[in-house]
């Protein structure tokens, strides 16, 4: 039985792991699979790898090939290409497709990061309605005949009086998308306050014949519950609450097929799982940039738990797996999974003003491929 179809795609529950730049490379998609497997008996999710600029994979910077690693047993392998004009999104669709690099295509429209919006590119160009039909429309060209479903991932709009998700989502459905995910947030929101649910429910009634799913805030298993009950959506996309538990896939996948939801792990069950994320990310970097790469990952998986702000400090500093294992024998493994670990985790930031090219917004209908975003260097 498949709880969330998406294209050709059958999955056995409706819960898709985020597209994080910097996060969730193979190293991060392996273990939180594997600890799907281990903790809540399948892997049944769609883990979508970090976004990868569509320009830099055509004109196969190593960087980015690299970043397009997937493992071995890994299945569907889902690909998030950023990208801003219907030529080099078909020509890096059609990469994807000719050398089966990927069983999926993502496509990232809600970065809100400055230095992207400005020059017209990720949560900025929705609102560019016939720009970003075109370009979901040669993704789907280029995928064609294939099994490889495209879906797109955009925000509520540019800010509150620029609305663009309706519009995005019905484009999308027409021009062949196989799903659509909202982050219910405008770009003017950054990560700050709450996700506008609401938006999720009014895409899902705008957008019928494909799955609406939703995003923003999921933090607990209860969170995934409510999200799918309060807006009808077909899945949920799940972001930060992740970060630091990877293993919270275990929780989502149990709780949405109704079945219980796994003991979380203690100290030293964390410790493994950490020793566990550090080597694989050695595997995938060298140990050199992998110990860089699993520094950032520390504060999130100590929340709560008492380590001692030398321990803490050292572990955010480790330069060897045979260091962080000293490190890590330090901790108490037997104390529980802490109370206060639980909610909002992750990036937040402030509102703020959208920089926008010039007369950006002074024609929706307008096709101009903006200049200079198809290059970024930050995920959103
Ligand atoms: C560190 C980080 C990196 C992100 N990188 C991407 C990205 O590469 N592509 C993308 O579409 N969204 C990216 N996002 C946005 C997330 O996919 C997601 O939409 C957002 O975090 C809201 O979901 P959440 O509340 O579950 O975290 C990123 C978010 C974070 C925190």
């Amino acid at each position: 039985m498949s709880a969330l179809k998406i294209g050709s795609l059958e999955l056995d529950s409706p819960v898709v792991l985020a597209p994080m730049a910097g996060v969730t490379n193979i190293a991060f998609r392996t273990l939180c699979r594997d600890l799907e497997l281990e903790r809540a008996g399948s892997t049944s999710g769609l883990y979508v790898c970090e976004m990868v600029t569509a320009r830099a994979l055509v004109e196969r910077h190593p960087v980015t090939m690299h970043m397009t690693t997937f493992g071995p047993t890994e299945t569907p392998r889902s690909l998030q290409l950023y990208t801003v004009d219907p030529d080099t999104t078909y020509a890096a669709a059609k990469m994807i497709v000719d050398e089966d690099l990927a069983d999926h295509i993502d496509m990232n429209f809600g970065c809100p990061v400055p230095k992207v919006t400005r020059k017209g590119g990720g949560s900025a160009l929705p609102y560019k309605r016939r720009l970003f039909g075109q370009i979901v429309a040669a993704a789907v060209r280029a995928t064609e005949g294939t099994n490889i479903p495209v879906t797109v991932k955009f925000r509520i709009g540019i800010d509150d009086e620029h609305h663009t998700h309706l519009d995005a989502g019905r484009i999308a459905a027409g021009e062949g998308a196989a799903a659509v995910a909202l982050h219910a947030r405008t770009a003017a929101q950054r990560y700050s306050g709450t996700a506008a649910w609401n938006e999720i429910a009014r895409l899902k009634d705008h957008v019928t014949d494909v799955p609406v799913l939703g995003n923003g805030d999921i933090f607990d298993a209860e969170d995934a519950e409510k999200m799918m009950a309060q807006t009808g959506c077909d899945g949920v996309v799940v972001g930060r609450g992740c970060l630091g538990r990877p293993w919270l896939f275990a929780e989502l996948s149990a709780a949405l097929n109704g079945r219980d939801i796994p003991t979380p792990p203690t100290l030293g069950e964390v410790t493994v799982i950490m020793r566990r994320h550090a080597t694989l990310l050695a595997a995938h970097h060298g140990e050199d940039k992998g110990m860089r790469e699993i520094r950032k990952h520390i504060a999130w998986y100590l929340r709560g738990f008492p380590a001692g702000s030398e321990v803490r400090s050292g572990l955010a500093r480790v330069s060897s797996l045979s260091e962080f294992d000293g490190l890590l024998g330090l901790l108490d493994p037997t104390v529980p999974f802490p109370a206060d670990a639980e909610g909002p985790r992750g990036r937040q930031g402030s509102p703020s003003a959208v920089a926008l090219p010039e007369g950006w917004l002074d024609d929706p209908d307008d096709t101009l491929v903006p200049a200079g975003a198809d290059i970024m260097h930050s995920g959103g």
